[in-house]
């Protein structure tokens, strides 16, 4: 069928149609995050799943967002506008080859970034996000050892944050290992007042030019109360939009990747569009399901997860 012209009303009212609630990531389209209900960094929207009273919950975000919203949330409906919404991080952490890593090291305490599979939650003992993961290892006793996976970039991060060893998984994201150090350097040079900021995601060679490492929401808090005017910014640059929002006359520059490509945009997240939204809506599909086994398993981690970042 035709799409209606105003996508944005057509939206609204399916909203009060379905008791619905459109919570949406940072990264997202700025449509997306304009139309959307709630907007946050992930552990912001893993709370706001939990905390619902919707009976529909769309998620503007990528896969694993949308299975976190469904283990918190069996009894309700979550839509995935775009069900090919994936992310590299999350697929570099195939289930069989790290049940079987996970063999070889009995002894170890598995920490796992929230981007990463339903079927990787069950088999994790904590969830953590890029905003609590430095919180959450600090809590682990000292002489306890830790497995942290699947992003080896951050759990390089939260080692040299918390002086921690930690055996680590070798996954990574495709959109925050494709900066280029040397645009970044080139970049303080012509623009010497400006401040690099960067996703805990990033290679070292990048993080090490920034004067601030956060989650996307630490990020955006940093740029609002920050004296500084101008900002590099090294992580995807749908968070821009609201940074721009938030401080209207400060300048944001995103950091460019390696090649000449638009490859800073995460080509998961930008799979989803106002329209797919919209017939995701008005269809109640692309639905996200799971078996209960692995629901159960994975929310376990989480739970702990939830009760340690309080
Ligand atoms: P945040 O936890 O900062 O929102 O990061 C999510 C993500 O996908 C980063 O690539
Ligand atoms: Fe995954 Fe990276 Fe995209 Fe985040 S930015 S969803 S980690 S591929």
């Amino acid at each position: 069928g035709t799409l209606p012209l105003d996508l944005f009303a057509a939206i609204e009212d399916l909203k009060t149609e379905l008791n619905a609630v459109i919570l949406a990531h940072y990264y997202q389209d700025p449509d997306i995050q304009d139309i959307a209900d709630f907007i946050g960094d992930s552990l912001q929207l893993a709370k706001a799943a939990a905390n619902t009273n919707a009976d529909v919950i769309i998620f503007a975000g990528v896969h694993f967002m949308a299975e976190t919203a469904k283990i918190l949330n069996p009894d309700k409906l979550v839509l995935l506008p775009d069900l090919n919404a994936g992310c590299s991080l999350a697929d570099s952490c195939p289930p069989d080859e790290f049940a079987a890593f996970k063999a070889v090291h009995p002894e170890h305490l598995v920490i796992s970034y929230i981007n990463c599979s339903a079927e990787i939650k069950a088999m994790s003992d904590i969830i953590c996000t890029s905003s609590n993961a430095v919180k959450i290892v600090q809590q682990i006793p000292k002489e306890q050892p830790i497995i942290f996976a699947p992003d080896r970039n951050l759990g390089r991060y939260v080692m040299e944050q918390t002086g921690r060893e930690m055996l680590l998984w070798q996954g990574s994201c495709i959109v925050h290992e494709t900066f280029s150090e040397k645009k970044i350097v080139q970049l303080k040079i012509t623009h010497p007042q400006a401040e690099a900021i960067a996703h805990p995601e990033c290679e070292t060679s990048v993080l090490r030019h920034a004067s601030f490492i956060g989650s996307t929401a630490a990020l955006l808090n940093y740029c609002q109360k920050s004296p500084t005017q101008e900002f590099i910014v090294a992580t995807e640059p749908g968070i821009i939009h609201q940074m721009q929002k938030l401080a209207p006359d400060k300048h944001f520059i995103p950091a460019p990747p390696q090649n000449n490509c638009d490859c800073n945009e995460c080509p998961f997240m930008r799979l989803n569009t106002l329209e797919k939204l919209y017939l995701a809506m008005k269809n109640r599909t692309p639905e996200i399901t799971m078996s209960e086994d692995i629901r159960l398993a994975a929310l376990r981690p989480m739970q702990r997860m939830l009760e340690m970042s309080v």
